[in-house]
């Protein structure tokens, strides 16, 4: 058996998991690649450097986890207000993330997305972008999904524009837009919604990060720094979601007092 198969069932109770009760979809938000630099007297891109090392790491422990999707926030439309020398780095890392990782992709037969606004990054990015979604689009392993100049708000109001585009060519009655409507028109449509949120480096914070679709999303914060977050502390958390209670509002049947 290679290091990457997938988990068997004897495996993952040996790991105090259970296949049936992992999260379908786990979305991250990698925090603390400064910090973690510059408590090592280190420049700060380093901490993103390291940063792809953990991303790489949870990515394989996703996939042999059998996950569904995962959902990595590796840069906000927020985070173009960062110093220029910086943004330049991110974007080369961002880059050479997406030429180097494609065999890997492949051969852990993931299906690579990217969600965000996707023209308003470099042309030679968007390529890279194109060419590894087109290349993965037909396995059948877990969704890898990147938020890249990626904003909440920004992808609601984009859905709302195009509703109302829609409606205004009658294509579509008001009183027909449904829940489903407005899921459908997000850049995350036919995506399952986050079953857990995951963010570290001790923030409890959601960051203008997948807002419609984490409603009932559980969320659990690491106090480790992105560039050391590993297979451990992502098989913690799923350990810890085993746990919780998801009840979508309403009662829980197995719990007592729930009559
Ligand atoms: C937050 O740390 C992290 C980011 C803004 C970027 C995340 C990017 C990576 C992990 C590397 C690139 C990713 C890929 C997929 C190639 P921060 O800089 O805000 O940390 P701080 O809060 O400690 O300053």
């Amino acid at each position: 058996m290679s290091k990457e198969d997938p988990y068997s069932d004897t495996q993952l109770t040996a790991l105090g998991l259970e296949r049936a009760t992992l999260p379908g979809h786990v979305a991250i938000i990698m925090d603390g690649n400064g910090r973690w630099a510059q408590n090592r007297g280190l420049p700060r891109i380093e901490g993103h450097r390291r940063g792809v090392t953990s991303v790489r790491c949870i990515v394989e422990e996703a996939s042999r986890l059998g996950l569904k999707q995962l959902t990595l926030y590796a840069f906000s439309s927020e985070n173009w207000k960062r110093p220029p020398r910086e943004l330049t780095l991110l974007m080369h890392l961002l880059r050479q993330y997406l030429v180097e990782e494609r065999r890997e992709i492949q051969r852990q037969g993931l299906r690579f997305r990217v969600i965000g606004t996707i023209s308003g990054l470099d042309p030679m990015i968007q390529e890279e972008i194109k060419k590894t979604e087109t290349m993965s689009a037909e396995n059948d392993g877990m969704t890898l999904c990147l938020a890249v100049n990626y904003g909440a708000r920004q992808e609601i109001t984009e859905a709302v524009r195009r509703i109302v585009s829609g409606v205004l060519q009658g294509q579509l009655q008001p009183e027909a837009i449904t829940e489903q409507t407005i899921a459908d028109h997000l850049t995350t449509a036919g995506m399952p919604d986050p079953d857990l949120v995951i963010r570290t480096a001790s923030e409890f914070r959601v960051s203008n990060f997948l807002l419609w679709q984490i409603s009932y999303a559980e969320l659990w914060v690491s106090e480790k720094y992105w560039p050391e977050f590993r297979e451990e502390d992502f098989r913690t958390a799923m350990r810890d979601y085993r746990k919780r209670d998801r009840r979508f509002g309403g009662l829980n049947p197995g719990n007592p007092g729930t009559k």
